[in-house]
């Protein structure tokens, strides 16, 4: 389900967010990031640049969700230090790799290359998240619903400033 959908009118309100557990938002993204993956493996030329693009911010904007609201809460919740730990390491080098990407064009030698060992690590970060985190974190106290109606507002905020950003340039 795309953000709009979950978003109604008043945009001003935190309210308008519908309370959807974090950990289908993120699943849901997951997906996603997957396809998008997928498809960048399967365009060629002009279409590719589009979909890396869609696929780079969609996983930038991922990872601030987690790491500024969902792995604080499971780290306290949990008390899963290392593997809150590990996530947040695996981001950093996914980071690094985003930021040499936007300086490059799909166009270029060796583009390619470095996508798909980016898509590599966040295949397996996913997969990371999927079998050991979000299972464990299910288990115990947190308000997911209250955390999935901020992750939404976030989403919504970043996708925004992106779109104005886009705009500008
Ligand atoms: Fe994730």
């Amino acid at each position: 389900m795309t953000i709009q959908k979950r978003v109604t009118r008043n945009h001003h309100d935190v309210d308008e967010y519908e309370a959807v557990h974090v950990l289908q938002l993120l699943t849901e993204d997951h997906r996603t990031v997957e396809q998008l993956f997928a498809s960048f493996d399967e365009a060629d030329g002009r279409a590719r640049q589009g979909i890396a693009d869609d696929a780079l911010h969609a996983v930038e904007v991922h990872s601030a969700i987690e790491e500024k609201l969902v792995y604080p809460a499971i780290r306290k919740a949990t008390g899963e230090e290392d593997l809150v730990d590990e996530a947040v390491e695996e981001h950093h080098v996914v980071k690094f790799m985003i930021k040499e990407l936007h300086k490059m064009k799909a166009s270029v030698r060796g583009y390619r290359a470095k996508f798909t060992v980016l898509s590599e690590l966040v295949n397996h970060h996913i997969i990371a998240e999927e079998s050991e985190m979000f299972p464990k974190a299910e288990q115990s106290g947190v308000d997911w619903h209250t955390l999935g109606r901020e992750a939404l507002k976030m989403k919504d905020r970043m996708m925004k400033s992106s779109r104005r950003h886009r705009r500008a340039a």
